[in-house]
Parts: C-alpha cells; structure tokens; sequence
C-alpha cells in the first residue's frame, strides 16, 4: 500500500515553531505524542520514516537521535554532510521521498519550518498533527499557513508546568470530481455569450 505522508508540528498561539535552531519550550507530554504518533504502524513488519532538515536534525539532542524504530532521512544541501550510522542523508526535498520504499509504512515530515513549507508545496499531504499550544513564546520560525482543505479535528489535550495545549488533526478534504464538474460548468455559463446575453459593446 501506498505510504500516506503526514506533517507534525506544534505550534504556539500565534503560529511559532522555532527559537534559534531550538524548540522555544519543553512539553514532555507533547514530546510523548510526537514519539508515540510517528513511531505506531499497524504492520509490524514495516516502518515510519521520518523527514527533516539539516537545523531540525541538530536540534535534536545526541542522546535522542537518531529517532529509534523509524528510518531517519535528512536534507541538507551539503554533499559533505555526515550524520549517524544508519541515518539517510539526501540533497534535495525530492530525493528524501525516493528513500521511501516497500518497507516503509507512513512518512512524516517532522521540520523545521523549511521543510514543512516544501511538504504544503511539493507533495500531497494526507494530514497534519498539529498541537497548539495556548500561550505565546518568542520565535524566530513560524509554522506556514494552512491550506484551506485542511479541517482540523480535536482529538486531544494536555498541559506541562501550567502550559496548556491541544491535539488536533487536520483531516483533507476530498473533493468531489462532480461539484468540481459543476462548478466548471457554472463558470463557463457565466460567459455573456454563453449564457445568452449580449457581450458589452465597446465604446
Ligand atoms: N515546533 C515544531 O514542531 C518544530 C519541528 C521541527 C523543528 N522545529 C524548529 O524549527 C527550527 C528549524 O527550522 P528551519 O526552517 O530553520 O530549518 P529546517 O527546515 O529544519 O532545516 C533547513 C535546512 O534543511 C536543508 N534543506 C532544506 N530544504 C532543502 C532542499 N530542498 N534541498 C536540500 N537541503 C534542504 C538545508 O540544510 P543545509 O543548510 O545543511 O544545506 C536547510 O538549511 C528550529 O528552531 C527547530 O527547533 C520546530
């Protein structure tokens, strides 16, 4: 089957992701949603793969990364660039998604701000894990914005040292190929010439 590709970010109240190559707070709750949604396949056999870019990589502290049970891919554009035994290092936004392969059950693009703006732009996303944190930090790196045919769902909650903060996913919307049809066909019918009328006469 083919993988479905996800984003998975938090946020806080006005978009921030990101301070200085850091995360802006600590959220051990929100880190235990992150490990626990990235690393779950309901086929044993297969794995998660886990996108991110060069400065979401060395954020990560040593003793953390590589993110064990998921194959670990990173972009950098640096031909030179060494990370981990066992971690893939790719040189362009396209070439991390070749790394995808029968083994490979879901793919989540995990940061930084650079790689979740190429995601919205480059591929079709299946949905979006998003935690909202209900509080304002400093940051220097904002989450992009959110297509329309996303709807988030709320499907959790949690707080860390008085920090509130919320689970959603963001579901796609299909479109329906009919309405799509038919709102083709209203456009065309709000043509003067078509709808019957008479086109403006030039003055
Ligand atoms: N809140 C969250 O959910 C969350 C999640 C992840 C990260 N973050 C935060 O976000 C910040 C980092 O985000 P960021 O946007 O600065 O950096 P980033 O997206 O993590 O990494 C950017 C780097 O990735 C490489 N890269 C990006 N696009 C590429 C492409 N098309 N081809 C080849 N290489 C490419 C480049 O590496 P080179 O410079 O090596 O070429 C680029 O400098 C940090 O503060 C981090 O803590 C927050």
């Amino acid at each position: 089957m083919k993988p479905k590709i996800y984003l998975i970010a938090v946020m806080d109240a006005k978009g921030g992701i990101g301070l200085k190559g850091k995360l802006p707070w600590h959220l051990p709750g929100d880190l235990k949603f992150f490990q626990k949604t990235t690393i779950h396949t309901d086929d044993i056999q297969r794995r998660n793969m886990v996108v991110m870019g060069r400065v979401t990589w060395e954020s990560i502290p040593e003793k953390h990364r590589p993110f064990m049970g998921r194959r670990n891919v990173v972009v950098t554009r640096n031909k030179d660039y060494t990370a981990d035994e066992g971690v893939v290092v790719v040189h362009s936004f396209e070439s991390a998604m070749k790394a995808v392969d029968e083994r490979v059950n879901d793919v989540f693009i995990i940061g930084g701000g650079k790689l979740f703006e190429q995601g919205f732009r480059k591929l079709k996303i299946d949905g979006i894990y998003l935690t909202r944190i209900k509080k304002t930090f400093e940051c220097d790196t904002k989450f992009p914005k959110i297509p329309p045919a996303f709807k988030p769902i709320k499907i959790g909650e949690g707080a860390d040292k008085g920090v509130e903060y919320e689970f959603f996913f963001y579901k796609k919307q299909k479109t329906n190929p009919k309405l799509k049809a038919k709102s083709r066909t209203k456009g065309r019918s709000r043509s003067p010439k078509k709808a019957g009328r008479a086109p403006k006469q030039k003055r």
